[in-house]
Protein backbone atom coordinates (compact mmCIF):
# COMPACT_ATOMS: atom_id res chain seq x y z
CA UNK A 1 0.00 0.00 0.00
CA UNK A 2 0.99 3.78 -0.51
CA UNK A 3 0.95 5.72 2.80
CA UNK A 4 -1.96 6.46 4.17
CA UNK A 5 -1.46 10.28 3.38
CA UNK A 6 -2.30 9.40 -0.29
CA UNK A 7 -5.58 7.56 0.65
CA UNK A 8 -6.43 10.08 3.03
CA UNK A 9 -5.89 13.36 0.28
CA UNK A 10 -7.47 11.13 -2.49
CA UNK A 11 -10.75 10.72 -0.49
CA UNK A 12 -10.45 14.52 0.24
CA UNK A 13 -10.43 15.75 -3.23
CA UNK A 14 -12.98 13.67 -4.01
CA UNK A 15 -15.28 14.90 -1.05
CA UNK A 16 -14.73 18.36 -2.34
CA UNK A 17 -15.63 17.73 -5.67
CA UNK A 18 -18.62 15.67 -5.39
CA UNK A 19 -19.78 17.34 -2.57
CA UNK A 20 -23.22 16.74 -1.13
CA UNK A 21 -24.36 13.24 -0.41
CA UNK A 22 -22.83 9.71 0.55
CA UNK A 23 -20.95 8.07 -1.67
CA UNK A 24 -20.77 4.22 -1.66
CA UNK A 25 -17.99 2.20 -2.93
CA UNK A 26 -18.03 -1.92 -3.13
CA UNK A 27 -15.02 -4.06 -3.07
CA UNK A 28 -15.20 -7.18 -4.65
CA UNK A 29 -15.93 -10.61 -3.43
CA UNK A 30 -14.51 -13.83 -4.22
CA UNK A 31 -16.41 -15.48 -7.36
CA UNK A 32 -16.43 -19.48 -7.63
CA UNK A 33 -15.53 -20.94 -10.84
CA UNK A 34 -17.17 -24.00 -10.84
CA UNK A 35 -18.62 -23.95 -7.28
CA UNK A 36 -18.59 -21.71 -4.57
CA UNK A 37 -15.22 -22.47 -2.79
CA UNK A 38 -13.36 -23.21 -5.89
CA UNK A 39 -12.33 -19.41 -6.89
CA UNK A 40 -11.17 -17.54 -9.64
CA UNK A 41 -7.72 -15.33 -8.45
CA UNK A 42 -9.02 -12.66 -6.36
CA UNK A 43 -8.73 -8.97 -8.09
CA UNK A 44 -9.78 -6.17 -5.97
CA UNK A 45 -12.48 -3.69 -7.65
CA UNK A 46 -9.57 -0.67 -8.90
CA UNK A 47 -11.31 2.15 -7.74
CA UNK A 48 -11.93 0.66 -4.20
CA UNK A 49 -7.86 -0.05 -4.35
CA UNK A 50 -7.31 3.33 -5.51
CA UNK A 51 -9.09 5.11 -2.51
CA UNK A 52 -8.59 2.68 0.15
CA UNK A 53 -6.05 0.36 -1.06
CA UNK A 54 -7.04 -2.48 1.39
CA UNK A 55 -6.82 -5.55 -1.28
CA UNK A 56 -9.02 -8.17 0.35
CA UNK A 57 -12.63 -9.61 -0.08
CA UNK A 58 -15.39 -8.78 2.10
CA UNK A 59 -14.86 -4.77 1.92
CA UNK A 60 -17.45 -1.72 1.14
CA UNK A 61 -16.81 2.00 1.89
CA UNK A 62 -18.82 5.21 2.31
CA UNK A 63 -17.39 8.45 1.80
CA UNK A 64 -19.99 10.52 3.68
CA UNK A 65 -20.13 13.96 2.18
CA UNK A 66 -22.63 15.23 5.23
CA UNK A 67 -20.66 13.72 8.28
CA UNK A 68 -17.19 14.84 6.70
CA UNK A 69 -16.20 10.99 7.88
CA UNK A 70 -15.29 8.14 5.95
CA UNK A 71 -16.17 4.48 6.75
CA UNK A 72 -14.86 1.38 6.80
CA UNK A 73 -17.46 -1.55 6.24
CA UNK A 74 -16.06 -5.25 7.23
CA UNK A 75 -15.81 -7.92 9.60
CA UNK A 76 -12.57 -9.76 11.58
CA UNK A 77 -12.69 -13.26 10.13
CA UNK A 78 -13.94 -15.78 12.27
CA UNK A 79 -12.30 -18.69 13.43
CA UNK A 80 -13.50 -21.27 10.59
CA UNK A 81 -12.07 -18.23 8.38
CA UNK A 82 -9.11 -18.02 10.23
CA UNK A 83 -8.55 -22.59 10.02
CA UNK A 84 -9.28 -22.51 6.31
CA UNK A 85 -7.41 -19.08 5.17
CA UNK A 86 -4.58 -18.41 8.35
CA UNK A 87 -4.64 -15.85 10.40
CA UNK A 88 -5.83 -12.64 8.95
CA UNK A 89 -5.01 -8.81 10.13
CA UNK A 90 -7.93 -7.33 12.28
CA UNK A 91 -10.14 -5.07 10.29
CA UNK A 92 -9.51 -1.83 12.14
CA UNK A 93 -5.88 -2.39 11.65
CA UNK A 94 -6.43 -2.76 7.64
CA UNK A 95 -8.72 0.12 7.71
CA UNK A 96 -5.69 2.39 9.92
CA UNK A 97 -3.82 1.57 6.90
CA UNK A 98 -5.33 3.84 4.82
CA UNK A 99 -6.54 6.57 7.29
CA UNK A 100 -9.82 5.34 8.50
CA UNK A 101 -10.70 4.78 12.24
CA UNK A 102 -14.19 4.19 11.90
CA UNK A 103 -14.93 0.67 11.26
CA UNK A 104 -18.56 -0.60 11.11
CA UNK A 105 -19.65 -4.48 10.47
CA UNK A 106 -20.33 -5.32 7.02
CA UNK A 107 -24.28 -5.87 8.21
CA UNK A 108 -24.49 -2.22 9.13
CA UNK A 109 -23.94 -0.92 5.43
CA UNK A 110 -27.41 -1.35 4.35
CA UNK A 111 -29.09 0.28 6.86
CA UNK A 112 -26.40 2.78 7.16
CA UNK A 113 -27.58 3.69 3.73
CA UNK A 114 -30.83 3.75 3.69
CA UNK A 115 -31.01 6.17 6.49
CA UNK A 116 -29.29 8.29 4.82
CA UNK A 117 -31.22 7.64 1.89
CA UNK A 118 -34.32 8.43 3.81
CA UNK A 119 -33.07 11.60 5.29
CA UNK A 120 -33.17 12.98 1.87
CA UNK A 121 -29.39 12.51 1.05
CA UNK A 122 -27.97 11.46 -2.61
CA UNK A 123 -26.56 8.05 -2.46
CA UNK A 124 -24.05 8.12 -5.56
CA UNK A 125 -22.68 4.45 -6.65
CA UNK A 126 -20.79 3.49 -9.84
CA UNK A 127 -22.15 1.38 -12.96
CA UNK A 128 -21.33 -2.60 -11.40
CA UNK A 129 -19.85 -5.01 -13.63
CA UNK A 130 -19.94 -8.12 -11.75
CA UNK A 131 -23.49 -9.59 -10.93
CA UNK A 132 -23.03 -9.78 -7.06
CA UNK A 133 -22.59 -6.09 -6.98
CA UNK A 134 -25.84 -5.35 -9.20
CA UNK A 135 -27.72 -8.25 -6.72
CA UNK A 136 -26.41 -6.35 -3.53
CA UNK A 137 -27.51 -2.50 -4.65
CA UNK A 138 -30.96 -4.46 -6.16
CA UNK A 139 -31.87 -5.62 -2.43
CA UNK A 140 -30.39 -2.04 -0.76
CA UNK A 141 -32.58 0.15 -2.80
CA UNK A 142 -35.62 -2.42 -3.42
CA UNK A 143 -35.11 -1.56 -7.83
CA UNK A 144 -34.64 -3.52 -10.70
CA UNK A 145 -31.53 -4.15 -12.30
CA UNK A 146 -32.20 -2.27 -14.96
CA UNK A 147 -33.20 0.63 -12.15
CA UNK A 148 -30.11 0.07 -10.77
CA UNK A 149 -28.13 0.85 -14.15
CA UNK A 150 -30.23 4.23 -14.06
CA UNK A 151 -29.54 5.56 -10.74
CA UNK A 152 -25.61 5.31 -11.23
CA UNK A 153 -24.11 8.61 -10.31
CA UNK A 154 -22.72 10.10 -13.25
CA UNK A 155 -21.14 12.94 -11.25
CA UNK A 156 -19.22 10.60 -9.03
CA UNK A 157 -18.62 8.63 -11.90
CA UNK A 158 -16.99 12.45 -13.77
CA UNK A 159 -15.00 12.94 -10.55
CA UNK A 160 -13.15 9.66 -10.17
CA UNK A 161 -12.50 9.46 -14.07
CA UNK A 162 -10.82 13.28 -13.66
CA UNK A 163 -9.03 12.40 -10.35
CA UNK A 164 -7.59 8.52 -11.52
CA UNK A 165 -6.84 9.63 -15.37
CA UNK A 166 -3.98 11.86 -13.92
CA UNK A 167 -1.51 10.01 -12.22
CA UNK A 168 0.95 10.47 -9.44
CA UNK A 169 4.31 9.91 -9.05
CA UNK A 170 3.07 7.04 -7.06
CA UNK A 171 1.45 5.92 -9.53
CA UNK A 172 4.05 6.24 -12.23
CA UNK A 173 6.62 4.17 -10.36
CA UNK A 174 4.31 1.83 -10.08
CA UNK A 175 3.66 1.74 -13.36
CA UNK A 176 6.92 1.65 -14.45
CA UNK A 177 7.71 -1.55 -12.36
CA UNK A 178 4.88 -3.08 -14.34
CA UNK A 179 5.71 -2.16 -17.40
CA UNK A 180 9.58 -3.34 -16.43
CA UNK A 181 8.06 -6.98 -15.84
CA UNK A 182 5.94 -6.64 -18.72
CA UNK A 183 9.15 -6.07 -20.32
CA UNK A 184 11.25 -9.08 -19.10
CA UNK A 185 8.67 -11.21 -20.36
CA UNK A 186 8.52 -10.16 -23.60
CA UNK A 187 12.17 -10.09 -24.00
CA UNK A 188 12.03 -14.02 -22.76
CA UNK A 189 9.34 -14.55 -25.16
CA UNK A 190 12.13 -13.41 -28.05
CA UNK A 191 14.77 -15.88 -26.57
CA UNK A 192 12.46 -18.55 -25.76
CA UNK A 193 9.83 -19.41 -28.96
CA UNK A 194 11.51 -21.92 -31.31
CA UNK A 195 10.31 -23.77 -33.85
CA UNK A 196 8.40 -27.06 -32.69
CA UNK A 197 6.87 -25.90 -29.40
CA UNK A 198 3.41 -24.74 -29.23
CA UNK A 199 1.79 -21.68 -27.92
CA UNK A 200 1.18 -23.00 -24.53
CA UNK A 201 4.92 -23.24 -23.57
CA UNK A 202 5.45 -19.86 -24.76
CA UNK A 203 2.64 -18.42 -22.66
CA UNK A 204 3.47 -20.70 -19.06
CA UNK A 205 6.95 -19.05 -19.66
CA UNK A 206 5.76 -15.50 -19.53
CA UNK A 207 3.66 -16.53 -17.13
CA UNK A 208 5.91 -17.57 -14.65
CA UNK A 209 8.08 -14.34 -14.87
CA UNK A 210 4.54 -12.29 -14.42
CA UNK A 211 4.10 -14.28 -10.88
CA UNK A 212 7.61 -14.38 -9.98
CA UNK A 213 7.99 -10.76 -9.82
CA UNK A 214 4.41 -9.75 -8.97
CA UNK A 215 0.50 -10.65 -8.44
CA UNK A 216 0.58 -12.55 -11.98
CA UNK A 217 -0.93 -11.02 -15.80
CA UNK A 218 -3.00 -8.12 -15.95
CA UNK A 219 -5.10 -9.64 -18.71
CA UNK A 220 -4.79 -12.82 -20.32
CA UNK A 221 -2.12 -13.06 -22.89
CA UNK A 222 -2.21 -13.38 -26.22
CA UNK A 223 0.34 -15.87 -27.65
CA UNK A 224 -0.61 -16.38 -31.20
CA UNK A 225 0.59 -17.63 -34.67
CA UNK A 226 -3.02 -16.17 -35.64
CA UNK A 227 -2.39 -12.68 -34.86
CA UNK A 228 -4.94 -11.59 -36.78
CA UNK A 229 -7.21 -12.95 -34.14
CA UNK A 230 -7.39 -9.60 -32.36
CA UNK A 231 -7.93 -11.32 -28.75
CA UNK A 232 -6.86 -14.63 -29.13
CA UNK A 233 -7.10 -16.82 -26.49
CA UNK A 234 -6.14 -20.04 -27.34
CA UNK A 235 -2.76 -21.32 -26.95
CA UNK A 236 -2.36 -24.62 -29.06
CA UNK A 237 -0.51 -23.93 -32.51
CA UNK A 238 2.66 -25.14 -33.11
CA UNK A 239 5.34 -22.58 -34.12
CA UNK A 240 6.63 -23.58 -37.54
CA UNK A 241 9.50 -21.90 -39.25
CA UNK A 242 8.16 -18.73 -41.59
CA UNK A 243 5.75 -18.31 -39.28
CA UNK A 244 5.01 -14.77 -37.14
CA UNK A 245 4.49 -15.38 -33.25
CA UNK A 246 2.79 -12.29 -31.91
CA UNK A 247 2.42 -12.02 -27.98
CA UNK A 248 0.24 -9.21 -26.27
CA UNK A 249 0.78 -9.68 -22.81
CA UNK A 250 1.55 -7.82 -19.54
CA UNK A 251 2.08 -7.93 -15.99
CA UNK A 252 0.75 -6.35 -13.03
CA UNK A 253 2.63 -4.50 -10.56
CA UNK A 254 2.76 -5.43 -6.64
CA UNK A 255 -0.15 -2.60 -5.82
CA UNK A 256 -2.15 -3.85 -9.09
CA UNK A 257 -1.11 -1.32 -11.44
CA UNK A 258 -0.95 -2.49 -15.55
CA UNK A 259 1.60 -3.27 -17.97
CA UNK A 260 0.36 -4.03 -21.90
CA UNK A 261 2.95 -4.52 -24.70
CA UNK A 262 2.56 -6.30 -27.64
CA UNK A 263 6.07 -7.72 -29.62
CA UNK A 264 5.63 -10.01 -33.07
CA UNK A 265 8.91 -11.85 -34.08
CA UNK A 266 9.53 -14.33 -36.64
CA UNK A 267 9.65 -17.89 -35.59
CA UNK A 268 12.60 -18.14 -37.68
CA UNK A 269 15.54 -16.48 -36.88
CA UNK A 270 14.78 -13.96 -39.61
CA UNK A 271 11.81 -12.20 -41.11
CA UNK A 272 10.68 -13.09 -44.62
CA UNK A 273 10.63 -10.45 -46.71
CA UNK A 274 7.16 -10.13 -46.97
CA UNK A 275 7.22 -9.98 -43.04
CA UNK A 276 9.95 -7.10 -43.08
CA UNK A 277 7.64 -4.73 -45.08
CA UNK A 278 4.81 -5.30 -43.32
CA UNK A 279 6.70 -5.04 -39.74
CA UNK A 280 8.83 -1.83 -41.16
CA UNK A 281 5.23 -0.07 -42.15
CA UNK A 282 3.72 -0.83 -38.54
CA UNK A 283 6.43 0.57 -36.53
CA UNK A 284 6.79 3.81 -38.82
CA UNK A 285 3.23 4.53 -37.46
CA UNK A 286 4.18 3.78 -34.16
CA UNK A 287 7.18 5.81 -34.29
CA UNK A 288 5.08 8.70 -35.92
CA UNK A 289 2.22 8.76 -33.35
CA UNK A 290 4.86 8.40 -30.49
CA UNK A 291 6.84 11.27 -31.81
CA UNK A 292 2.87 13.24 -32.27
CA UNK A 293 2.42 12.47 -28.42
CA UNK A 294 2.58 15.61 -26.29
CA UNK A 295 -0.34 17.94 -24.37
CA UNK A 296 -3.14 19.25 -26.14
CA UNK A 297 -3.29 16.91 -29.30
CA UNK A 298 -6.67 14.92 -29.47
CA UNK A 299 -5.36 11.27 -29.17
CA UNK A 300 -7.72 10.41 -32.37
CA UNK A 301 -5.28 13.27 -34.20
CA UNK A 302 -2.54 10.69 -33.55
CA UNK A 303 -4.68 7.58 -33.93
CA UNK A 304 -5.66 8.87 -37.83
CA UNK A 305 -2.07 9.91 -38.25
CA UNK A 306 -0.50 6.71 -37.63
CA UNK A 307 -3.31 5.54 -40.14
CA UNK A 308 -2.42 7.61 -42.76
CA UNK A 309 1.42 6.13 -42.06
CA UNK A 310 -0.33 2.78 -42.24
CA UNK A 311 -2.03 3.45 -45.93
CA UNK A 312 1.07 5.33 -47.13
CA UNK A 313 3.23 1.83 -46.19
CA UNK A 314 0.63 0.01 -47.70
CA UNK A 315 0.88 1.77 -51.32
CA UNK A 316 4.75 1.36 -51.20
CA UNK A 317 3.79 -2.49 -51.28
CA UNK A 318 1.09 -2.35 -53.50
CA UNK A 319 -2.03 -3.42 -51.06
CA UNK A 320 -3.34 -0.06 -51.57
CA UNK A 321 -3.80 2.54 -53.54
CA UNK A 322 -5.26 6.20 -54.29
CA UNK A 323 -5.11 9.30 -51.75
CA UNK A 324 -3.77 8.97 -48.29
CA UNK A 325 -6.31 10.90 -46.68
CA UNK A 326 -9.21 9.89 -48.84
CA UNK A 327 -8.34 6.49 -48.09
CA UNK A 328 -8.62 7.06 -44.42
CA UNK A 329 -11.38 9.20 -44.28
CA UNK A 330 -13.18 6.43 -45.97
CA UNK A 331 -12.06 4.01 -43.60
CA UNK A 332 -10.53 1.51 -45.96
CA UNK A 333 -7.21 1.43 -44.01
CA UNK A 334 -9.80 -0.33 -41.05
CA UNK A 335 -9.61 -3.80 -43.60
CA UNK A 336 -6.10 -3.82 -41.97
CA UNK A 337 -6.35 -1.54 -39.19
CA UNK A 338 -9.75 -2.47 -37.85
CA UNK A 339 -9.16 -0.96 -33.66
CA UNK A 340 -8.19 1.85 -32.44
CA UNK A 341 -4.54 3.24 -32.06
CA UNK A 342 -4.52 2.79 -28.18
CA UNK A 343 -6.43 3.38 -24.95
CA UNK A 344 -5.78 4.97 -21.26
CA UNK A 345 -3.32 2.13 -18.95
CA UNK A 346 -3.44 2.68 -14.83
CA UNK A 347 -5.21 0.41 -12.28
CA UNK A 348 -6.71 -1.52 -15.21
CA UNK A 349 -5.26 -2.72 -18.51
CA UNK A 350 -7.88 -0.45 -20.15
CA UNK A 351 -8.39 2.12 -17.50
CA UNK A 352 -11.55 2.72 -15.85
CA UNK A 353 -12.95 1.10 -18.50
CA UNK A 354 -15.89 -0.30 -16.15
CA UNK A 355 -17.30 3.32 -16.47
CA UNK A 356 -17.88 3.28 -20.01
CA UNK A 357 -15.26 4.61 -22.71
CA UNK A 358 -17.83 7.88 -22.95
CA UNK A 359 -16.29 8.92 -19.72
CA UNK A 360 -12.90 8.04 -20.18
CA UNK A 361 -11.56 8.20 -23.71
CA UNK A 362 -14.15 10.96 -24.71
CA UNK A 363 -15.85 14.19 -23.46
CA UNK A 364 -18.09 17.21 -24.70
CA UNK A 365 -15.95 18.03 -27.72
CA UNK A 366 -15.54 14.29 -29.14
CA UNK A 367 -17.89 12.21 -30.38
CA UNK A 368 -17.74 7.84 -30.67
CA UNK A 369 -17.45 7.15 -34.72
CA UNK A 370 -19.86 4.78 -36.43
CA UNK A 371 -17.12 3.92 -39.01
CA UNK A 372 -15.78 0.78 -38.85
CA UNK A 373 -12.42 0.30 -37.31
CA UNK A 374 -13.22 3.94 -35.46
CA UNK A 375 -16.01 2.44 -33.77
CA UNK A 376 -13.00 1.03 -31.65
CA UNK A 377 -11.44 3.66 -30.78
CA UNK A 378 -11.46 3.83 -27.16
CA UNK A 379 -9.39 7.00 -26.65
CA UNK A 380 -9.70 10.02 -28.72
CA UNK A 381 -9.90 13.14 -26.33
CA UNK A 382 -7.18 15.89 -25.98
CA UNK A 383 -4.14 14.40 -24.09
CA UNK A 384 -3.01 16.21 -20.32
CA UNK A 385 0.19 15.67 -18.49
CA UNK A 386 -0.27 12.52 -16.30
CA UNK A 387 -2.24 10.30 -18.33
CA UNK A 388 -0.93 6.83 -19.37
CA UNK A 389 -2.09 5.33 -22.54
CA UNK A 390 -0.75 2.70 -24.77
CA UNK A 391 0.41 3.15 -28.53
CA UNK A 392 -0.46 0.07 -30.39
CA UNK A 393 -1.07 0.38 -34.31
CA UNK A 394 -1.02 -3.18 -36.22
CA UNK A 395 -1.73 -4.60 -39.50
CA UNK A 396 -3.78 -7.80 -40.12
CA UNK A 397 -4.51 -9.79 -42.55
CA UNK A 398 -8.37 -11.22 -41.87
CA UNK A 399 -9.16 -13.53 -44.37
CA UNK A 400 -13.05 -13.64 -43.60
CA UNK A 401 -13.08 -9.85 -43.55
CA UNK A 402 -10.90 -9.41 -46.68
CA UNK A 403 -13.35 -11.97 -48.87
CA UNK A 404 -16.22 -9.92 -47.21
CA UNK A 405 -14.83 -6.50 -48.48
CA UNK A 406 -13.68 -8.16 -52.04
CA UNK A 407 -17.15 -9.38 -52.80
CA UNK A 408 -18.93 -6.00 -51.69
CA UNK A 409 -16.50 -4.00 -53.63
CA UNK A 410 -15.82 -2.42 -50.51
CA UNK A 411 -13.15 0.58 -51.09
CA UNK A 412 -11.98 -0.90 -53.96
CA UNK A 413 -10.80 2.34 -55.14
CA UNK A 414 -8.21 1.92 -52.50
CA UNK A 415 -7.38 -1.21 -52.04
CA UNK A 416 -5.75 -3.83 -54.49
CA UNK A 417 -7.65 -7.02 -53.79
CA UNK A 418 -6.22 -9.17 -56.50
CA UNK A 419 -2.80 -8.07 -54.49
CA UNK A 420 -4.34 -9.66 -51.15
CA UNK A 421 -4.56 -13.17 -52.53
CA UNK A 422 -0.63 -13.91 -51.85
CA UNK A 423 -1.28 -12.46 -48.39
CA UNK A 424 -4.31 -14.59 -47.14
CA UNK A 425 -1.95 -16.89 -44.90
CA UNK A 426 0.12 -13.38 -43.38
CA UNK A 427 -1.45 -13.58 -40.05
CA UNK A 428 -1.23 -10.29 -38.52
CA UNK A 429 1.52 -7.76 -36.80
CA UNK A 430 1.06 -5.41 -33.90
CA UNK A 431 3.71 -3.47 -31.80
CA UNK A 432 2.71 -1.83 -28.40
CA UNK A 433 3.95 0.06 -25.58
CA UNK A 434 3.36 2.51 -23.05
CA UNK A 435 3.73 5.79 -22.20
CA UNK A 436 3.19 8.88 -20.09
CA UNK A 437 2.27 11.99 -21.09
CA UNK A 438 4.94 15.11 -19.71
CA UNK A 439 4.92 18.59 -20.35
CA UNK A 440 6.73 18.52 -23.01
CA UNK A 441 6.11 14.88 -24.89
CA UNK A 442 5.71 11.50 -23.47
CA UNK A 443 8.14 9.16 -22.14
CA UNK A 444 7.97 5.12 -22.48
CA UNK A 445 7.45 3.84 -19.63
CA UNK A 446 9.31 0.73 -17.91
CA UNK A 447 12.25 -0.80 -19.94
CA UNK A 448 12.49 -0.51 -23.68
CA UNK A 449 12.81 -3.97 -25.56
CA UNK A 450 14.01 -4.83 -29.20
CA UNK A 451 11.69 -3.54 -31.76
CA UNK A 452 14.02 -2.58 -34.83
CA UNK A 453 14.00 -5.37 -37.15
CA UNK A 454 17.82 -5.76 -36.80
CA UNK A 455 17.62 -6.10 -32.82
CA UNK A 456 14.49 -8.52 -32.93
CA UNK A 457 16.53 -10.64 -35.52
CA UNK A 458 19.81 -10.59 -33.05
CA UNK A 459 17.39 -12.03 -30.49
CA UNK A 460 15.83 -14.54 -32.60
CA UNK A 461 19.56 -15.47 -33.93
CA UNK A 462 20.49 -16.18 -30.38
CA UNK A 463 17.06 -18.21 -29.54
N1 LIG B 1 -4.20 -6.40 -24.46
C1 LIG B 1 -5.31 -5.82 -25.07
C2 LIG B 1 -4.95 -4.53 -25.61
O1 LIG B 1 -3.84 -4.36 -26.06
O2 LIG B 1 -5.69 -3.61 -25.55
MN1 LIG C 1 -2.08 -5.33 -25.39
MN1 LIG D 1 -3.44 -2.41 -25.18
Amino acid sequence: MFSKDIYIARRNELREKTGNGVILLLGNEEVGMNYKDNVYTFRQDSTFLYYFGLDKPGLAAVIDNEKGSDIVFGDNPSMDDVVWTGTQILIHDQAARCGISDVQPLSVLNTYIKESAEKGLKIHYLLPYRYRQYLFLSGLFGKSVEEVKKGISIELTKNIVDQRLIKGDEEIAELDKAVSITSKMHLRAMEYARPGMKEQHVMAEIYRIALEEGPGVSFSPIVSIRGEVLHNHHYNNTLKEGQLLLVDAGAESGMHYAGDMTRTFPVSGTFTGKQSDVYQIVLNAQNAAIEALKPGIPYKEVHLLASNTIVDGLKTIGIMKGDTQEAVSAGAHALFFPHGLGHMMGLDVHDMENFGEKYVGYDESTDKSEQFGLNFLRLAKKLVPGYVLTIEPGIYFIPPLIEKWKNEKKSADFINFSKLDEYLDFGGIRIEENFMITSSGSRLLGTPVAKEIAEVEEIRAGA
